[in-house]
């Protein structure tokens, strides 16, 4: 029997389970409407909130850093990869987070790995919400801290589990900012209390919230009034902001830390000139003016309460991220089959990424839809809706 024969086994258990993922394949740019596999469609999946991954001043920026610093920075960020654009970027990030200090990576996803394990270990325990993204899973697992899981957004469970734990050395908080799965928003204020009365170090992870939450998108810190208080605010520049990269916002203490001890600062290269520019713009033009994230909101209140309407379970949203659950996950499958074939884009979202009976289309509003694109969206939910007896 050859030695990869588990994969064979793996794979068509997956495919038997109906977990099998069908990735499809982007022929445009990303925007309202895009090209997968060869058909026009209305994309309700990206993540691109304001419509910065095509741009024109993100694409002008990143053409211009190009041509001034060529396309990689060949370095770690520690020994010859700290370009003046990552320095500029990090004091414009630190400005609009309205914090001291900032710090920037590869991802969103590696900013995780570098903030927890440097900054938790062992004889410390890390207070997780159940419901936490896999990159905040994965870098508790690189730390030695204890991991203590608390009920998804439920404060009261937190600090039971808080209370305890009792000889620990220092005590950490994470949790998502705004769910991704749900579009769900962590109840900061009443954590950030509990977190005060442990002496307990706060990280929120905000990959869904800039841009979206808060003043001009500046975040769920902002939007809660919290500046200052949380600790680390991890961001990602692939959402809004529409580029890739990540970075860990904070005081200049922790910062500095955090540049002289990540791994993924120290052994992995720095993100390329053209990316960093166009973050740059993104964070330009968000600093300069709200009206994308007004718009992002508008079209989302617009979308939601013509699916409400409809009959829809649109599930505990209260962000662009609007999940039209479903709970089974043939019917997902097909229905996100049926919108295709009529034009529209808007993938299942099934186990393992979601619970057993919590199966839905996840749908994303951007600031680049229309109000017209909307209303097909709706219509077209609807009659797909119908046939399969979801609504
Ligand atoms: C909460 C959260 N954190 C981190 C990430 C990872 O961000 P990136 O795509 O920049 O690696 C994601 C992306 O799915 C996310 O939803």
């Amino acid at each position: 029997m050859s030695k990869l024969a588990f994969i064979d086994e793996e794979m068509l258990a997956q495919q038997q389970q109906g977990m099998f993922i069908n990735i499809r394949t982007i022929e445009s740019a990303m925007g309202a409407w895009i090209q997968v596999d060869g058909k026009r469609v209305l994309n309700l999946c990206a993540n691109n909130y304001l419509g910065f991954a095509n741009h024109p001043a993100l694409k002008e920026a990143a053409m211009r850093a190009i041509q001034e610093y060529g396309v990689g920075p060949a370095a770690v960020r520690s020994i010859a990869g700290t370009q003046k654009l990552h320095l500029e970027l990090e004091a414009k990030l630190a400005k609009f987070k309205k914090v001291e200090a900032a710090v920037s990576y590869q991802s969103g996803f590696v900013t995780n790995q570098a903030v927890i394990p440097t900054l938790s270990g062992a004889g410390d325990v890390l207070f997780s919400d159940e419901l936490n993204h896999a990159s905040i899973i994965d870098g508790s697992r690189l730390s030695k801290a204890k991991i203590v899981r608390y009920k998804h957004n439920d404060p009261s469970d937190l600090a039971a589990q808080m209370q305890n734990e009792t000889a620990v050395r220092r005590r950490f908080v994470i949790t998502d900012g705004v769910f991704s799965m749900d579009g769900d928003i962590a109840p900061l204020k009443e954590i950030y209390a509990i977190a005060e009365k442990y002496d307990a170090i706060t990280i929120i992870d905000d990959a869904h919230g800039e841009g979206v939450m808060g003043e001009a998108g500046r975040g769920i810190a902002d939007h809660f009034g919290l500046h200052g208080k949380i600790d680390v605010e991890v961001g990602t520049m692939s959402k809004a902001f529409g580029v890739v990269g990540g970075y860990a916002a904070g005081s200049k203490k922790i910062v500095e830390y955090l540049r002289q001890r990540a791994r993924p600062f120290l052994f992995s290269s720095a993100v390329t000139p053209a990316d960093v520019a166009a973050c740059i713009a993104a964070v330009e033009i968000l600093t300069g003016s709200g009206e994308l994230v007004e718009k992002l909101w508008d079209n989302t209140k617009y979308f939601k309460t013509k699916m409400l309407a409809l009959g829809f379970d649109l599930g505990q949203s209260v962000t662009p991220i609007v999940p039209v659950m479903i709970g089974d996950t043939t019917k997902a499958h097909a229905l996100s089959k049926q919108l295709f074939e009529a034009g529209v884009f808007a993938m299942a979202i099934t186990f393992p990424t979601v619970p057993k009976g919590k199966e839905r289309l996840r749908v994303m509003m951007s600031a680049t839809h229309s109000h017209a694109d909307l209303d097909f969206a709706a219509s077209t939910f609807e009659k797909a809706g119908k046939a399969l007896g979801v609504i």
